[in-house]
């Protein structure tokens, strides 16, 4: 006797329904460089690599929800100019997260991504949750700006000493030099100039 085929006599119940609330346990653990993709590139450097990139990103989110925050309470007589140019900075930060996330997933390891996580794992100082006058805010920016500079560059050193030319080149040519320009824009409305009436030249000391 011939045997039935399975497949056509098995009753299709069709169900509208979204499987939702499901769990499952997770298919890479935080930490792990897993998957190998052929770049050439050993395990322990991904590793090295991957964890020290988890860093910079976790530094770099806080830096952008710094921006953010900034944005949202600036008071005062350059509210407007700094409103925008904080929004700015934190458009280009958000860039770069996505960058340096993508990064450390393509060198197989796993993004720092939720926010109780960047909490643990950045060296930024925690700004209070209220209001801070200008200067003050200003003054935190550059601080975590600092930070993440002096990552990059001995983040960009190492990645050369292992050969990992793309993690080298994405921290300079990307992290490093937008946070370089930043740094300028914003460090210049903590020079104290006149607004209004120029110094009396005879009174004028330079430095
Ligand atoms: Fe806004």
């Amino acid at each position: 006797m011939p045997k039935k085929d399975s497949s056509s006599t098995r009753k299709t119940t069709l169900n509208s329904q979204p499987r939702i609330h499901q769990r499952a346990p997770e298919i890479q653990g935080y930490g792990q460089v897993l998957h190998a993709l052929p770049l050439e590139l050993d395990e322990p450097v991904r590793l090295e690599m991957t964890e020290q990139l988890n860093i910079l990103l976790a530094d770099t989110m806080t830096l952008r929800d710094l921006y953010k925050k900034s944005h949202w309470q600036v008071a005062g007589p350059t509210f407007y100019q700094l409103h925008l140019l904080y929004d700015k900075h934190y458009e280009e930060q958000s860039e770069l997260v996505d960058t340096i996330a993508e990064r450390i997933q393509l060198l197989g390891g796993v993004s720092i991504a939720m926010a109780h996580d960047v909490a643990d794992t950045t060296r930024i100082e925690r700004p209070p949750r209220g209001r801070e006058e200008v200067p003050v805010q200003i003054s935190r920016l550059l601080d975590a700006h600092q930070l993440i500079l002096g990552h990059c560059r001995k983040l960009a050193r190492r990645a050369d000493e292992l050969g990992d030319d793309g993690t080298n080149d994405m921290v300079i040519s990307d992290v490093l030099r937008r946070n370089e320009l930043q740094v300028w824009f914003i460090s210049e409305h903590l020079v104290d100039m006149p607004l209004v009436h120029a110094e009396d030249v005879g009174s004028r000391k330079v430095g």
